[in-house]
């Protein structure tokens, strides 16, 4: 049995894989393009694990996906794959468009190819798992109810208008083709291994570089954060038992403003690394101009995924931020190699002949 998973080199799909792979013997095959945001050193611990086989490569490259489909013939295609950063779709949308919504419709189109070809078993069997998020929905007021699956689109931002696209040609692709899909829409994750473009390791990494600690606007926009190994448990569980052609909501019910969340941080950074004037973290707060079209507050209504599924997230907000804030305080050399880009060289240090597209650096 073989999963394929897109992004596995990202935040959430890495995460994803390392947690698949530490409880089970299937093989992930993870395809990633290794973008900015793909880091193989977060895989590092994985090098000569026979079960994991990275190959770089782009979802909208049709020819390489129905290669590894027909190669490996996996029972699921779980897509993780997208460019995420609302900051950096504002400043260009088009990488946006080209993998979150051309990507998604070719990896489609790839997918569709293998399953209607497969016997019946293993064709009933097959799922497509869609990764997206609760920024479909677009932004709620103070007293509105979370968002749930039945919440209208509304998308804001490049980036969410593009999610949003792409979980229509999901559900479009289970209506019209029959393919046996499944999408998860989630909040705000934060962990391990997150690039610090995000918010939380961006306060992080910054902090204790001693420099400003950047809130936009009045800092009281809501967020509602999960920890990413419940994000990736929620996942897992959809994959399992999840209704085709449905959507899940997957959020951990911690709706918290900005600035709370930079003061957390300030705070556990005070007890875990005090400074050594004595000051605290939270005198480097800076306030900044504003992300253009801000939403102002996301909130979930996981029930659906609770009641029909079984799913609890495992940490709260106070034991995934220690958590956080922990790893990165003993990770600083992932840190350092991010913020350095050295972590774009790591593939050609550490293997030889150097990856290039379509190569699997760790074959079965
Ligand atoms: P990320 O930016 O950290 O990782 C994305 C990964 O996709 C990278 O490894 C990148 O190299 C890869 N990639 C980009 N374009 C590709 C392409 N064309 N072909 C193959 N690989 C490509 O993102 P993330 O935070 O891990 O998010 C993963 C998924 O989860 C995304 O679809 C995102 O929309 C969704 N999501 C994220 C969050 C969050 O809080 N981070 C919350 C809900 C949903
Ligand atoms: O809601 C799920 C989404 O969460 C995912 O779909 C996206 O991929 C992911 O990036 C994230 O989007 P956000 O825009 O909510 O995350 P970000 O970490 O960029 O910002 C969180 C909040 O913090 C947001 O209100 C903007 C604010 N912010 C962010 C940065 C980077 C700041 O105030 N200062 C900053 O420097």
């Amino acid at each position: 049995m073989t999963l394929l998973v897109t992004g596995g080199a990202g935040f959430i799909g890495a995460n994803f894989v390392l947690d698949w792979l530490a409880e089970s013997s299937e093989t992930v095959i993870n395809l990633d393009k290794l973008t900015y945001a793909g880091n193989l050193e977060t895989l590092a611990s994985l090098q000569d694990n026979p079960h994991h086989v990275f190959v770089q490569g782009d979802i909208g490259d049709a020819d390489l996906v129905a290669q590894l489909l027909q190669t490996y013939q996996p029972r699921a295609v779980i897509n993780f794959a997208a460019e995420s950063h609302v900051d950096r779709s504002i400043h260009g949308p088009g990488e946006f468009i080209e993998t979150n919504i051309v990507g998604t419709f070719r990896l489609l189109e790839s997918v569709r190819g293998f399953w209607s070809a497969l016997p019946a078993a293993e064709k009933t069997g097959f799922r497509f798992l869609h990764v997206s998020t609760d920024e479909v929905y677009g932004s709620l007021s103070q007293d509105e109810p979370a968002f749930a699956e039945t919440h209208r689109y509304e998308p804001n931002s490049p980036y969410s208008a593009s999610k949003a696209a792409s979980d229509h040609l999901v559900r479009a692709w289970h209506h019209t083709y029959g393919l046996p899909v499944l999408t998860t829409n989630c909040s705000n994750n934060y962990g391990p291994f997150h690039f610090p473009e995000k918010l939380i390791p961006l306060m992080i990494v910054n902090a204790l570089a001693g420099k400003h600690l950047p809130v936009y606007g009045d800092g009281m926009q809501i967020r509602d954060w999960l920890y990413v190994k419940d994000h990736c448990s929620a996942i897992r569980r959809v994959l399992q038992a999840g209704q085709l052609g449905e959507t899940y909501n997957v959020g951990g019910w911690n709706e918290k403003p900005n600035l709370e969340i930079v003061h957390t941080v300030c705070k556990l950074l005070d007890e875990l690394r005090p400074k050594a004037d004595g000051s605290s973290y939270a005198t480097q707060i800076t306030t900044v101009t504003d992300r253009p079209g801000h939403d102002r507050r996301y909130a979930i209504d996981a029930r659906k995924l609770e009641q029909e599924l079984g799913w609890k997230p495992a940490e709260t907000f106070d034991s995934g931020i220690r958590k956080t804030v922990e790893w990165y305080l003993a990770n600083p050399d992932w840190v350092s190699h991010v913020q350095s880009g050295a972590y774009r060289d790591w593939v050609q240090q550490q293997y030889a002949p150097p990856a290039s597209a379509a190569t699997a650096v760790n074959a079965v």
